[in-house]
């Protein structure tokens, strides 16, 4: 039953060669944004597995911009709140920021300081985990914060940059795999 489910979604995820820069392979969203039966499947999917996983959750916390994409429809269907994560300058008032690296380039990611309470359990979610770069400076902006971190969360693991060893003890899953 699950399997047929992620297949109807792995079927939505397209390659594309040498994007945004030459030896990159992308795997691109879009089919899976644009097929309504796909789309729901998938919150289907990631619902069931946060669900199963944690009872009490106060935030899903997701990163700029696809993480944008997935975690508001799956934070509502939770029924809890969503913070955003934000490329450098898009957040006004108090911020935390971070510099990092990812698979083709550098970014700086900030968190409002009071998106967060102490001790408040985020799941933190994004489209895809290549080297990890993103996602490991998401967690340390809400250690930051000091929220509990309960899971990151992705559709897609890149498993041959291994981007998972990069956050360490933290939880991490993901609905897909590729080589
Ligand atoms: C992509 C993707 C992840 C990140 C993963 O975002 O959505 O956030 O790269 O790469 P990493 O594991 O090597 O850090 P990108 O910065 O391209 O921004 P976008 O979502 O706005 O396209
Ligand atoms: N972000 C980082 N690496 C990526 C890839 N190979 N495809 C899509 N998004 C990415």
């Amino acid at each position: 039953m699950s399997e047929e489910r992620l297949r109807r979604v792995r079927d939505r995820v397209r390659p594309f060669p040498d994007f945004p820069e030459p030896g990159v392979l992308f795997r691109d969203i879009s089919p899976l944004l644009k097929d309504p039966v796909a789309f729901r499947t998938l919150i289907d999917l990631l619902e069931d597995h946060v669900r199963a996983s944690f009872p009490k959750i106060d935030f899903i916390a997701g990163l700029d911009s696809r993480g944008f994409l997935i975690g508001p429809p799956l934070a509502q269907r939770l029924g809890i709140g969503f913070v955003p994560v934000r490329k450098k300058g898009k957040l006004p008032g108090p911020t935390e920021s971070i510099s990092y690296s990812l698979e083709y380039g550098k970014a700086e990611l900030e968190i409002q300081s009071d998106a967060v309470e102490p001790g408040q359990k985020v799941v933190i979610v994004d489209d895809l985990l290549a080297t990890g770069g993103t996602m490991c400076a998401a967690c340390e902006l809400l250690k930051r914060l000091k929220a509990e971190i309960l899971e990151c969360l992705v559709i897609i693991e890149l498993k041959a940059l291994k981007g998972s060893e990069k956050l360490n003890s933290i939880p991490f899953y993901s609905l897909l795999q590729y080589d």
